[in-house]
Order: C-alpha cells, then sequence, then structure tokens
C-alpha cells in the first residue's frame, strides 16, 4: 500500500528500501541470535519417563522405537546415562503382570512392588536424583481404567482412597513427588491431606491438572499393556474440544495444593499450556506424549523430517509457550545433543 518504502539508492548508489527498524539485525550472526534469545531449554527441565517391568530382559516397545521396557537394572544403567548429560528428574511406569491387576488396584500400594522397588534403588544410588511417580490405578487395574470400576462406571471418592494409599507407599519409598494422572475430582487435595498425615510435608504433587482425553497415548498403553478394558476415558479426562475448562481444573488443584501444574498431551495443547501460564503463578509442565513422539520417530525413520532439529525446534515451543518443566521421552537424547553441541 502506499505505506510500502520506496526503493530508492542511498548516498553510495546502492540499493535502498529506506526503514529504520530491520529485525534482522538480530538474527545477523549466532553470537547476536544467542544473545537475544527469549527461551532456552536445559536437561534441568527435563523429567524423563521410563518404563520398567519385573523381568530380567528389556522388551522394546514396537511403537515407540528407542524406548523400552527396562528391567530394575537396565532402568538404573539409564538413569546414570541421563544424569551424565544434566538429566535430574525421572518418572516411573511399570509394566504389571495380568495377575497382579485388580478392579481396585491394590498392588499399586504393595511396598515391596516394582515401583517401590526401583525408587528405593534410584535414590540409593542417585540421592540427587529427582523420583517421581504417577498416582493412577490404570497400569494394575483388570478394567484398564484409572479408577475403580462398578456397573461400568468409574467411582470418584472409592478411587481416591486407593489413590491416597498409592501416593502414601510410593512417598514411604522415597519419592520425591507424586503426579496423580487419574483425573478424579478432589484427588489432589485428598493426596495432600493423606501425605501431610504421614509426616511427608516435604513430598510435592505435580498434578495432571489438565488432561485430556486424547488418542495421543495410543503407545504408551502398548508399552504398559493399559488399554481400556471397556468404552474410553471420557468420563473424568477432558474434552479436547474445550479449552477454558483446563482454567477450572487449574483454579482446584491450586487450591488443593499442587506444587506444579501439567497439561496433556503438548504439541497439540499448546494454546492450553499458555492460558495455565497467564493464570497461575505455579511452575507449568508440557507432557510431550507417546503418540507424540512415535509421530516424530516415524516421519524421522522414513527420511521426512530431520530428528535432532525437529526434537529441539519442539521442546524449546514447549518452553515458549509457557512451560517450566517438560516430559519427554526424548530426555536423554536430548540432553546428549545439548551436550554434543557444547550447550550445557
Ligand atoms: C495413565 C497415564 C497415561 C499416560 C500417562 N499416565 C495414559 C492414559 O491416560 O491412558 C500417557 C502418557 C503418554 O502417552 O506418553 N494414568
Amino acid at each position: 500500500g502506499g505505506d510500502a518504502p520506496a526503493l530508492v539508492r542511498n548516498n553510495n548508489e546502492e540499493v535502498w528500501v529506506p526503514q529504520r527498524a530491520r529485525p534482522r539485525r538480530n538474527r545477523k550472526s549466532p553470537a547476536v541470535r544467542n544473545m537475544v534469545r527469549e527461551n532456552i531449554v536445559t536437561p534441568s527441565n527435563f523429567i524423563y519417563p521410563l518404563f520398567i517391568h519385573d523381568e530380567t530382559f528389556n522388551q522394546d516397545i514396537v511403537s515407540m522405537p528407542g524406548c523400552e521396557r527396562h528391567s530394575l537394572d537396565s532402568m538404573l544403567k539409564e538413569v546414570g546415562d541421563a544424569y551424565q548429560f544434566g538429566v535430574r528428574t525421572f518418572v516411573l511406569f511399570p509394566k504389571v503382570p495380568d495377575e497382579l491387576k485388580t478392579n481396585l488396584g491394590v498392588e499399586a500400594y504393595n511396598p515391596n512392588g516394582i515401583v517401590h522397588r526401583a525408587i528405593r534403588m534410584i535414590k540409593d544410588k542417585f540421592p540427587e536424583a529427582t523420583v517421581c511417580t504417577d498416582v493412577a490405578l490404570d497400569p494394575y487395574s483388570d478394567q484398564g481404567h484409572d479408577g475403580v470400576v462398578e456397573n461400568g462406571k468409574i467411582l470418584n471418592d472409592v478411587t481416591i482412597n486407593q489413590l491416597c494409599k498409592q501416593a502414601v507407599s510410593q512417598a514411604r519409598a522415597g519419592a520425591d513427588v507424586v503426579a496423580p494422572s487419574d483425573m478424579m475430582d478432589g484427588r489432589v487435595g485428598a493426596i495432600r491431606d493423606a501425605l501431610d498425615s504421614e509426616g511427608f510435608t516435604d513430598v510435592s504433587i505435580l498434578a495432571y491438572t489438565a488432561k485430556y482425553a486424547s488418542a495421543y497415548y495410543g503407545p504408551f498403553r502398548d508399552a504398559l499393556d493399559s488399554h481400556p478394558g471397556f468404552g474410553d476415558k471420557k468420563t473424568y479426562q477432558q474434552d479436547p474440544a474445550n479449552g477454558r475448562e483446563a482454567l477450572i481444573e487449574a483454579a482446584l488443584d491450586a487450591a488443593e495444593g499442587a506444587d506444579m501444574l501439567m497439561v496433556k498431551p503438548g504439541m497439540p495443547y499448546l494454546d492450553v499450556i499458555r492460558r495455565l501460564k497467564d493464570n497461575s503463578n505455579l511452575p507449568i509442565a508440557a507432557y510431550h506424549v507417546s503418540g507424540e513422539y512415535a509421530m516424530i520417530k516415524a516421519a524421522c525413520e522414513k527420511g521426512w523430517l530431520e530428528e535432532k532439529s525437529v526434537v529441539l525446534e519442539t521442546l524449546t515451543c514447549f518452553k515458549r509457550a509457557g512451560a517450566d518443566i517438560i516430559l519427554t521421552y526424548y530426555a536423554k537424547q536430548a540432553a546428549q545433543w545439548m551436550a554434543e553441541d557444547g550447550l550445557f
């Protein structure tokens, strides 16, 4: 239009489009770009999810290339490898044999369950590491649901009673952070009270605040063999169509004593991350979930995307959207790439 700068010649007779502001000046060299960069991901922002099982071997997860169900010994080695690149926080997901699964998910609070043993092993060898645990019944449920089932319904308050026992047992084993991923109403407050009554006032709660009923969890359910036994999870996980509803969950979790708020999945829900960031002063976590990981892996295997660049870009975008913490299956690999680039 009429405001477009004219193409003229400068004092040296060179072509010149007169304009004082030129944003490209802040992009002119790596040094300048590095100086003005707004968001930087570091390995200390990561939480590294690890799948474990009670076997002496590791098992590949076909839909998550590069991830495995680890034996406990292998898990400890994986923690050590990631630790060496600066990753300090881990979250554990167990694959539980069918014979230990029940509707009440009682194996979830067996003090010698696989998660409890894993926590003790990690804290013993890496006392400075932060160990997070998932609080939900699905790995232990013969119904394939996050809560107790009666007549095809997922019971809210009965489930909370189980979750409190699970969280306290994990704290007793040495968990630093418990992360309820079940989406029952009121569980954060109940878990906070249960932990406090047992003296675990220092154990943090990372709440899965805005956890959506997402199709992106498929590969994770392959990894744990935890596909819903019937129906879906839409009566407890949020409707992907809703953004404002995440603010209701965030207000409740904060009031109930959550220390950190999570949005899950990540990439398709960056707007929700931003909304929570703008509406809460608590740290915000993003879960870059299994399906997102699988999509990148598949495209890279085909040679359609360049893995390192696309992963580091994706993780940076979580930060830009407002995430302080990023749960990603790429944690060790990304931290290794950063180390190779001399970043951290
Ligand atoms: C279940 C749980 C799920 C994930 C983490 N905890 C799956 C589900 O809700 O069915 C998914 C993580 C991922 O897809 O990477 N409590």
